[in-house]
């Protein structure tokens, strides 16, 4: 049967596990704060506030994939819902308040606000992508199994 859903244009649409697809997604919001940093460097507010509301969905995008998608399949499947998911999701609010933060320091041209700020928010992102990496996606995968396939499916099919 045909899927009634369109081809995924997030990235790691052609990932079959969980590991590989998110954390194909992580490098993709990497490269995207690091053009909206470099537009913020050059004085650029025009194209970096442009580049920071791709960034802000494609981020936002990737943290609802987990907490609507992955999440909730890997709390099933384990029996854990207070293990790392709840480490993970404490972390994905505190990514969204610095980008709350951002988007006003976008809005007042504070180039010196901004770029301190985004600078917390990727060592926090960059310490969090490596938990889950290495640790809550191939624990994700082992639990998930044949059921993967379906989490996958899933992720995909979440509106951007
Ligand atoms: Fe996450």
């Amino acid at each position: 049967m045909a899927s009634p859903f369109p081809p995924s244009t997030v990235s790691g649409s052609g990932a079959s596990s969980v590991t590989d697809f998110l954390s194909r997604d992580h490098r993709l919001c990497d490269e995207l704060l690091a053009a909206v940093e470099d537009g913020v460097g050059k004085g650029d507010w025009e194209r970096a506030v442009r580049r920071f509301q791709d960034f802000r969905k494609a981020l936002e995008h990737h943290l609802d994939m987990e907490e609507k998608v992955l999440f909730p399949a890997f709390e099933a499947a384990t029996g854990m819902d207070h293990g790392p998911t709840f480490v993970m999701r404490g972390e994905h609010e505190q990514m969204r308040e610095l980008m709350a933060e951002l988007a006003e320091a976008a809005e007042a041209k504070d180039a010196d606000g901004f770029l301190g700020r985004s600078e917390t928010l990727n060592v926090l992102v960059q310490q969090h992508n490596m938990k889950e990496e290495q640790m809550l996606y191939p624990m994700a995968d082992d639990a998930l199994g044949v059921e993967s396939a379906e989490v996958l499916d899933g992720m995909r099919r979440l509106p951007q």
